[in-house]
């Protein structure tokens, strides 16, 4: 799904996700665990305001196992809990209620202070399209649940979700919208397939898949496509980065009359199997440089 956000939609978003907070304990915000700042929307703590929050960093199967753990470092250092999964096939769902009950724990020892029975901590899981809060939402729930999405500017009828006996989940999450300002973004959440294709030009998303492959996995890429070229020294020169996606095509047999390189079949090759994690456990944002 890929949802077009004008001011309208943002406004409408935030004030769904607010009407929301009114009605959990906590909040869950997953972020794509590959790209965890383009992953973010821009102004989460501003909408989350004093909720206690829980970080999930998703699609941890695909992403580079020690950048997570920086990552999770990092998040616990800014003072969030943080816990990395993998919701496609469940890989450490099962601590999330444990966690959540962690979080709460001061207000339910209060509780039970007071003699009140502590009820199952409620929760909201918000995060931008396609970062996979449905997939997180069926996996806690334990079975496949027919999860609309509110569209922004759309609302319907709520409905608790159990998680054991100790947790309970919004079952719509909340849709939030990632950042627009630096086009990088754009870029990578297209590469991680966050944003569909038909917005952005295949073979610009593939130019700066390869850029970012060259940055930070560059023996990955020539193992994968057995490629014998120099490893380019400036990777802002778009030539040099041209080079190396040539030199992929021709070792796929992407060529087209005269010889030359079908960029654009080359680029559709590189882009999935990137996304496939044909070319290993790839994160293209690093806690030590945010
Ligand atoms: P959303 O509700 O936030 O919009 O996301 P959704 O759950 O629909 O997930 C988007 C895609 O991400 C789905 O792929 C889903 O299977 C995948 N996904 C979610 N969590 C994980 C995870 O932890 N690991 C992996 N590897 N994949 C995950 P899809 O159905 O194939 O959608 P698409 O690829 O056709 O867009």
């Amino acid at each position: 799904m890929t949802i077009q956000w004008f001011p309208g939609h943002m406004t409408r978003a935030r004030r769904q996700i607010q009407d929301k907070l009114k009605l959990i304990d906590l909040a869950v915000e997953l972020l794509d665990a590959r790209i965890p700042l383009s992953s973010r929307n821009p102004m989460i703590d501003d909408i989350l305001l004093n909720k206690p929050r829980l970080i999930v960093l998703g699609k941890s199967d695909l992403a580079d196992p020690r950048e997570t753990e920086a990552w999770i470092e990092r998040f616990k250092y800014e003072g969030h809990e943080c816990i990395a999964v993998d919701a496609s096939t469940g890989t450490r769902v099962g601590e999330i209620p444990d966690l959540a009950r962690q979080l709460m724990q001061e207000k339910i020892d209060r509780q039970l202070a007071k003699g009140i029975n502590p009820r199952a901590v409620r929760a909201l899981i918000v995060g931008i399209p396609n970062v996979g809060k449905s997939t997180l939402i069926n996996r806690l729930a334990g079975r496949n649940i027919a999860i609309t999405g509110d569209r922004p500017g759309v609302t319907k009828g709520q409905q608790w979700i159990k998680v054991g006996k100790e947790m309970e989940l919004l079952d719509t999450p909340g849709i939030l919208w990632p950042k627009f300002d630096d086009p990088i973004v754009g870029y990578r959440l297209a590469m991680t397939g966050a944003i569909k294709e038909q917005i952005l030009d295949i073979e610009d998303i593939a130019f700066y898949a390869t850029r970012e492959l060259i940055n930070r996995y560059w023996d990955t890429l020539v193992e994968r496509y057995g490629i014998e070229e120099e490893r380019p020294e400036d990777t802002e020169q778009a030539d040099e980065i041209v080079r190396i996606m040539e030199a992929i095509g021709r070792k796929r047999g992407c060529l087209i009359s005269g010889g030359r390189v079908d960029l654009e079949k080359t680029s559709g090759i590189i882009l999935r199997e990137m996304r496939a994690g044909k070319l290993g456990r790839l994160t293209l944002e690093s806690a030590s440089t945010y």
